[in-house]
């Protein structure tokens, strides 16, 4: 084999390894990622939790010959439990209590695999000191001990190239001194790549599209799961109906929802809100919703037809299995969000983010389309259009920038009398931001990286 083809054996080589790695750690990522993303409130992957562990959870599906169905089950387990066609999903619902899983409609049979692969990798043994940042690094387990001989292979492959193109060069040198021809060593690394793709413009033209073609994909998968939210409903365990309690009733929003200018959360309800009223309301004035609104007596350990709560002999309530309410808004761990800056400080609408949740039965993420028709008919509410889709970033940062805000000595809220006091003492500042006449979140630091990412 000559020098010249050793070159290029080892490029390829190189090329295809560099590769394999990336495509390798993407997927594991993405595994890791769509995990943390949606299903770790409830599972561990070596541990019981609110659900069982997920590791070997394809195995066991598939010994109950169903290795199919788990895509159902995780895509929407209550319609699989309806269909009757799983005795797995039937027995697991029976040995957790009947608490309802989230339904993930939108998750593929490839990011579901991802999932369940991630899952299947053993944990990485707990750090011998109580440092987390170690634990996480290690965090691949046996999968980094392979890419670390990717690695070593790499790098070994990178000095052979080298060493080999210096051994030409030697050679070349020398014949050419033994021709007694002249030594062009102006010729520069670009002038050498490029003669090198000239004469080898076939190879080339197949790495690039290949290159291109691997990114574009890439970026259509990413921009493509972007906004996916929206219109989503999940199943509860009780058919609440938010057009007969907020809309006929007028309940406010923040009887239920009682965090929601406190704290980061806006929170859910507690059984024994409900029982403020269905302790006494057993059915609606048309007869209906007995059943519904038994399973709120259940919980509570109430019994309708004594009108009393059971109590054991130390006079303790006996309460049933809590009703858990299946989350429709989710948004990543690593972003944060607070009901209480938006509501509160900033006197935005919840039907800015929510839309009308007055003529909702459960609640659902709203749509673009349905709130920006809202705008126009709900002008005191000072509402604005926006243009990307509900819970992405394009959607928070591109309010910040439009969402304008009363910034003066005789502003509303306090809060932003106190900021302009800071500004006039920053004659600078103030004045740059007075230019464009109007203050939005952003001049305010909501296009920030850290306002919003931990
Ligand atoms: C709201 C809590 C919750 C979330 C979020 C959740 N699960 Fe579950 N999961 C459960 C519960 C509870 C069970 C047990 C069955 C039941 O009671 O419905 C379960 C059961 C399962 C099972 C069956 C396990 C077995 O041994 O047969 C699989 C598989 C599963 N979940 C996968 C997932 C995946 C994947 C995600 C994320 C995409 C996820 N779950 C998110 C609560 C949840
Ligand atoms: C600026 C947009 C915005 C406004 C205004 C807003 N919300 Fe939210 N809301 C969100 C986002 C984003 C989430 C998802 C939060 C998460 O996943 O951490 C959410 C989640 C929720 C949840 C689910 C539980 C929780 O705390 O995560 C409830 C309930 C809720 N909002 C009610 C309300 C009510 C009631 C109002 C009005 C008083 C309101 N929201 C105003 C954006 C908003
Ligand atoms: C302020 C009082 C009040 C509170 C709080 C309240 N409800 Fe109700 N709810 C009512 C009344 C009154 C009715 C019957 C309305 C009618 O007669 O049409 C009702 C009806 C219902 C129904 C039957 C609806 C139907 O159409 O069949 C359900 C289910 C229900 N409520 C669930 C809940 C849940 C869950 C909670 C707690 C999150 C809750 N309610 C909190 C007053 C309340
Ligand atoms: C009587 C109690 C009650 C009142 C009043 C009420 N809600 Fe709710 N809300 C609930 C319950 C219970 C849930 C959880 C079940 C569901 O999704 O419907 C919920 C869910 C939600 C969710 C979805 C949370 C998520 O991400 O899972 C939003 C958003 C929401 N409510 C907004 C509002 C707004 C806005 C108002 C006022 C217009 C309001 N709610 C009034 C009880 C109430
Ligand atoms: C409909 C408009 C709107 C949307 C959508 C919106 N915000 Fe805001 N945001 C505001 C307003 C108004 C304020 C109040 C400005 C202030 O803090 O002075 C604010 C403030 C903030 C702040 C505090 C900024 C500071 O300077 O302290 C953070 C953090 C934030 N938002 C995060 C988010 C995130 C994350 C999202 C998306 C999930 C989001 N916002 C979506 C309007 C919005
Ligand atoms: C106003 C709030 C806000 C600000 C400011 C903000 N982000 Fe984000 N960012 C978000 C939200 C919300 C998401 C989650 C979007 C989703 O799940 O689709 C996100 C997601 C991301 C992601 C993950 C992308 C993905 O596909 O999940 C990256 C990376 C990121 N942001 C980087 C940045 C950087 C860098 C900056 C500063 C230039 C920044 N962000 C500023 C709200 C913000």
């Amino acid at each position: 084999m000559n020098i010249h083809s050793v070159k290029k054996v080892s490029i390829i080589c190189l090329l295809s390894m560099v590769f394999t790695m990336f495509a390798g750690s993407a997927a594991a990522q993405d595994g890791k990622q769509l995990f943390k993303d949606n299903c770790a409130s409830c599972h561990k992957i070596d541990k019981k939790s609110t659900g069982p562990a997920l590791m070997g959870a394809k195995g066991r599906w598939a010994e109950a010959g169903e290795e199919e169905l788990i895509y159902d089950w995780i895509n929407n387990s209550a319609a699989l439990l309806g269909s009757g066609k799983s005795k797995r999903a039937a027995a697991i619902f029976a040995e957790y209590n009947k608490s309802a899983m989230t339904a993930f409609p939108k998750l593929t049979v490839e990011e579901i695999d991802a999932i369940l692969e991630y899952s299947n990798t053993p944990p990485p043994p707990p750090p011998p000191t109580g440092n987390g940042d170690v634990a996480d690094a290690g965090g691949s387990g046996s999968k980094g001990g392979v890419k670390m001989w990717l690695l070593i292979l790499v790098v070994t492959l990178v000095i052979v190239t080298f060493a080999a193109l210096g051994v030409r060069k030697k050679i070349a040198y020398v014949t050419a001194a033994q021709n007694g021809e002249e030594i062009d060593e102006d010729k520069s690394m670009m002038d050498k790549l490029g003669s090198w793709i000239l004469r080898n413009w076939l190879f080339s033209v197949v790495i690039f599209v290949v290159l291109l073609f691997t990114g574009l994909a890439d970026g259509l998968t990413r921009l493509a799961s972007i906004g996916v939210y929206e219109d989503y409903q999940p199943s509860q365990m009780v058919a609440y109906d938010h057009s007969l309690h907020a809309g006929t009733m007028e309940i406010d929003c923040r009887y239920c929802h009682n965090s929601v200018e406190k704290s980061k959360h806006a929170g859910l309800p507690t059984t024994n809100v409900c029982m403020n009223c269905h302790a006494m309301v057993h059915e609606t004035k048309a007869g209906t919703g007995k059943e519904e609104i038994a399973k709120l007596h259940t919980a509570a350990g109430y019994d309708a037809d004594k009108m009393a709560y059971n109590l054991d002999k130390k006079g303790n309530v006996i309460t049933g299995d809590p009703i858990v309410w299946n989350k429709a808004h989710n948004l990543p761990d690593h972003v944060f969000f607070s009901h209480k800056q938006h509501v509160n400080v900033g006197g935005v609408d919840c039907m800015q983010c929510h839309g009308d949740v007055k003529t909702y039965t459960l609640g659902r993420v709203s749509t673009l389309e349905e709130i920006n028709a809202l705008v126009d008919d709900n002008a005191d509410l000072g509402l604005v259009k926006l243009t990307k889709p509900l819970l992405t970033m394009g959607w928070c940062i591109e309010c910040h920038d439009k969402k304008q805000i009363e910034v003066g000595p005789t502003a509303s809220n306090p809060y932003y009398q106190e900021i302009h006091n800071r500004l006039t003492l920053r004659p600078d500042v103030y004045k740059k931001i007075k230019e464009d006449g109007e203050i939005t979140v952003k001049e305010l630091g909501g296009w920030e990286c850290a306002k919003c990412h931990y």
